[in-house]
């Protein structure tokens, strides 16, 4: 099949080396002129595993290419993937939806043929009709169906998230569309993953129902966290014994700073704003923003108070920047708060990261930027483990012992057993379990 990408980002990018991968001929779609020419030498914008050999191994078959020609791409396409940007409007926190209002109008000029538009952007719900208006509207004699199919790869793991999804979401009730999606989609059904056909509005809701719901799950246990330092009890384990009740299950349970990144916060945003909108209002979700925002400066809060108090003067190594491990974004990325909060408590950063710094460098002022963990480490009062990447999963205790003033490490995403960390004679301090001082 002749597939479309419009929106070379993260998920256009994936979802294209990902379908060409499967076999169809895709072109991806960027009017940023350096990006595409960047992307023709086989120089990926993101750091995303597994995604540089995937683009180089399709583009040489001759399967994926790169324009910024929209209406060439377009022409002989049996489908068009909008895959633009959404991100929150300053101000309101709606989900700003230009871009993709404006790459509908250029498409509609150009296609020919029966063509099915699909968005693959994550869009408010009633999106897919405005959508289909202004097609219709730009080209009246467009022969055009508009369908939802939401994507819910993760960063990191977002080649095997999009080629085993638990599930695809396809919002049509057109049979010629239908066809199409099921073409498209073929090359799954080795994987045995179901395609879920619904109405369109339903399906724009259920990419913002998930992705609340698993906010929701996350904010739950982080507050679960707080409770458990309160009364002594260990939330690791509270997690796990809830979460082999199937009905909950156990992914999603675990507690650390927040989260972050370019989906979570903005589609909880928007989901709020939308409900209230429609005049059904949605205090979960309200609820699950406020806390999850209020949660970074409380992790700032519980370096200062394990720091004894004060971190004026002090120096703190932070370990990992971005929202998560295996990617090099910086969006929303708990660390932004923590630092900025910490740096107006006075105190001096360092800070490592294996893939973010750079992004890092434009959100945050003002920090020392080290070039191992040991680096940043080197004379400084607190260590703080923000983001839990594998090459802070072996840290060398004895060495850091010597490099710092004190050996004191504030774990967020409790990546190691309390006694293993004492034992080498540091304080220890994780989230939702008992702190304690060297053994
Ligand atoms: C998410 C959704 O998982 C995906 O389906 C959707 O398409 C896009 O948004 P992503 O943002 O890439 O994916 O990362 P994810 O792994 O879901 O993590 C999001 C944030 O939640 C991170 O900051 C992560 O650290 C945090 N998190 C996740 C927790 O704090 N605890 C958990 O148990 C899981």
């Amino acid at each position: 099949m002749r597939l479309v990408m419009i929106g070379s980002g993260y998920v256009g990018l994936v979802s294209g080396a990902c379908f060409a991968d499967f076999g169809h001929s895709v072109v991806c779609v960027d009017k940023v002129e350096d990006k595409v020419e960047s992307l023709r030498k086989g120089l990926i914008p993101i750091f995303e595993p597994g995604l540089d050999a995937l683009v180089a191994s399709n583009a040489k078959a001759g399967r994926l290419s790169f324009s910024t020609d929209l209406a060439a791409a377009v022409r002989d396409a049996d489908a068009v993937f909008i895959a633009v940007g959404t991100p929150s409007r300053r101000g309101d926190g709606h989900a700003d939806l230009s871009y993709v209002y404006a790459a509908a109008r250029e498409i509609a000029r150009a296609v020919t043929g029966f063509t099915v538009i699909v968005t693959k952007s994550t869009v408010p719900v009633g999106t897919g009709d405005e959508v289909e208006r202004i097609m219709r509207e730009e080209n009246p004699q467009a022969d055009i169906e508009v369908v939802s199919n939401p994507e819910f790869l993760r960063e990191g793991a977002a080649i095997s998230d999009f080629k085993r999804p638990d599930r695809v979401v396809i919002g049509t009730v057109e049979p010629r569309a239908i066809e199409v999606m099921k073409d498209v989609y073929r090359p799954l059904s080795l994987n045995e993953a179901p395609l879920m056909f619904c109405e369109r509005r339903t399906s724009e809701l259920i990419k913002y129902a998930g992705n609340a719901f698993l906010a929701m799950k996350i904010t739950f246990i982080n507050e679960i966290a707080d409770l458990c330092e309160r009364v002594g009890a260990d939330v690791q384990k509270v997690a796990k014994g809830i979460g082999l009740d199937k009905r909950i299950g156990d992914k999603f349970l675990h507690a650390g700073p927040g989260y972050g990144g370019s989906c979570f916060p903005k589609d909880t945003l928007a989901l709020a704003k939308t409900a209230q909108d429609h005049d059904s209002p949605m205090r979960l979700v309200e609820a699950t923003v406020a806390i999850n925002d209020n949660r970074k400066r409380a992790m700032a809060r519980k370096v200062i108070a394990a720091g004894g108090g004060d971190v004026r003067g002090k120096k703190v190594a932070v370990l990992g920047l971005t929202f998560k491990p295996n990617t090099d974004d910086m969006r929303e990325s708990p660390s932004i708060a923590i630092i900025q909060a910490l740096q107006d408590n006075g105190a001096v950063i360092s800070a490592y990261d294996p893939e973010g710094m750079e992004a890092a460098k434009s959100v945050i002022d003002g920090v020392v930027y080290a070039t191992s963990p040991y680096d940043a480490a080197d004379g400084a009062d607190v260590l703080v483990l923000v983001t839990e990447w594998d090459a802070f999963r072996a840290l060398d205790f004895a060495r850091l012992k010597t490099l710092m003033n004190a050996p004191l490490l504030v774990d967020l995403r409790n990546v190691y057993p309390p006694q293993e960390v004492m034992r080498h004679g540091f304080e220890y301090h994780s989230v939702g379990r008992k702190s304690g001082g060297a053994a």
